[in-house]
């Protein structure tokens, strides 16, 4: 029986920050930016978007299609919590009217925790192939001002539909595994922002891939050549380039530099405009590639490569289902895209500075999200979430 994903939608902020204006602010170079870490638009949560908002708008697509009696369990992924108890997707699961018997948990480790959830629901599906299993990841990656990962902040939430005879991307057992405790990247309980050593991150992010792939390799009858296209862990472009060129020197590939690059182009194109967005990047890089190229994917394996600072990597393969089209949201990204608003340097201060209540002061919150749902009020600790 074949288990995977069978719908995938995306969601991101109302607005959006050009990494331009942020580097005539900061008096840097935008090619930097543009070039030096291939990204050129950062999303930015609007005061009544968050983890949660984002969520339901992705999902929202796929349980209007579904019903929401039709899923069984709500699998949330995320870096960026709002709750160190509950779970952001209980919050999904009363927006999206889903059914009472839907268990619903949130899972974390760092950027990998999305790929958990799938390979959890795959293992449920599998178990029981009439049950259906909703997988969301949404994060607002941000980092402290006037640092080197400031550029990199960004946001966005996907949700993918896993089931068994899955329309787009059947799911190989086989996964490669990487784990060891180490400090690239983490954000203790107290802080809204996350300390990374960015040098060493790129450099662990490197040494995890190449232990993921050795030891896919060892368990999967796959090798690098059998891959079309690849989609890899997205904190920037550039960083998904740097891994591939070196995964397929690790092969000793004879594609040429252009044959490499192409392999992952079209994965990139998203995250280039909305950002880092954490546990949700990989599988925004699918939707890019699958929504971006023109030539039928039908039958094509596709490699993951999905990082988690601190860290716990996977690398797993896919093979593209024939009628995948049948469950993208192409149009709906495209037009999400078109009619977000750019900020300005002082209006994304702003943004990145609204006020987050922590004594328990009650906040009503303006109405500003394009979104079909929104973060309407903090009262008392409690965060009030609406249908706009
Ligand atoms: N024109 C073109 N390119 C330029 C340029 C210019 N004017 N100026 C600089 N560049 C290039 C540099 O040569 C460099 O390219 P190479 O890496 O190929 O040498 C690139 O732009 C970046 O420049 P710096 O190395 O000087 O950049 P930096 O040190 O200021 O910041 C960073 C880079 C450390 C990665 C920083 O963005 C950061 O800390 N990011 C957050 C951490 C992160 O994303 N780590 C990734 C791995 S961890 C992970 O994946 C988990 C996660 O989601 C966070």
């Amino acid at each position: 029986m074949s288990v995977g994903i069978d719908e995938i939608s995306f969601y991101t902020s109302s607005y959006y920050l050009d990494l331009r204006t942020l580097a005539e602010k900061q008096q840097t170079d935008p090619e930097k930016y543009y070039t030096g870490i291939g990204q050129e638009k950062m999303g930015m949560a609007a005061p009544d978007e968050d983890i949660v908002t984002m969520a339901a708008n992705a999902a929202l697509p796929i349980i209007e299609r579904v019903g929401s009696e039709a899923v069984d369990t709500l699998l949330f992924a995320t870096e960026t919590g709002i709750d160190q108890s509950k779970s952001a997707g209980v919050y999904v699961h009363r927006l999206l009217g889903m059914h009472a018997n839907c268990r619903v948990v949130e899972l974390k480790q760092a950027c990998y925790s999305a790929t958990a959830a799938l390979q959890m629901a795959c293992a449920l599906v599998a178990r029981r192939p009439e049950s259906k299993v909703l997988v969301i990841a949404s994060d607002i990656a941000r980092y402290d001002l006037n640092t080197p990962g400031e550029a990199t902040q960004g946001c966005g939430a996907v949700a993918m539909l896993i089931s068994h005879n899955p329309r787009i991307l059947s799911v190989s057992p086989d996964v490669g595994n990487y784990t060891d405790d180490v400090m690239d990247f983490w954000r203790p309980n107290y802080r809204s922002t996350a300390l990374v050593d960015g040098k060493y991150s790129t450099k662990i992010y490197l040494r995890a891939l190449k232990k993921a792939w050795e030891h896919f390799t060892a368990v999967s009858p796959l090798q690098f050549n059998d891959f079309s296209y690849f989609c890899y862990h997205l904190p920037f472009s550039r960083m998904a380039q740097k891994a591939h060129q070196h995964l397929a020197k690790l092969n000793h590939c004879a594609l040429t530099p252009e044959q490499i690059e192409q392999q992952i182009a079209d994965t990139l194109l998203y995250n280039q405009a909305i950002g880092n967005s954490y546990t949700a990047s990989i599988y925004i890089g699918l939707c890019s590639l699958l929504d971006h190229l023109e030539a039928d994917l039908s039958g094509q394996q596709i490699g993951f490569f999905s990082y988690g600072s601190g860290c716990v990597a996977e690398f797993f393969a896919g093979q593209i289902q024939p009628g995948y089209r049948e469950g993208l949201h192409t149009e709906r990204h495209r037009a999400l895209l078109a009619q977000r608003q750019e900020i300005n340097y002082d209006e994304y201060l702003s943004l990145y500075r609204y006020p987050d209540p922590q004594q328990g002061e009650s906040v009503e919150i303006p109405q500003t999200t394009q979104g079909r749902f929104r973060l309407a009020a903090i009262t008392h600790h409690k965060r009030e979430y609406i249908p706009c």
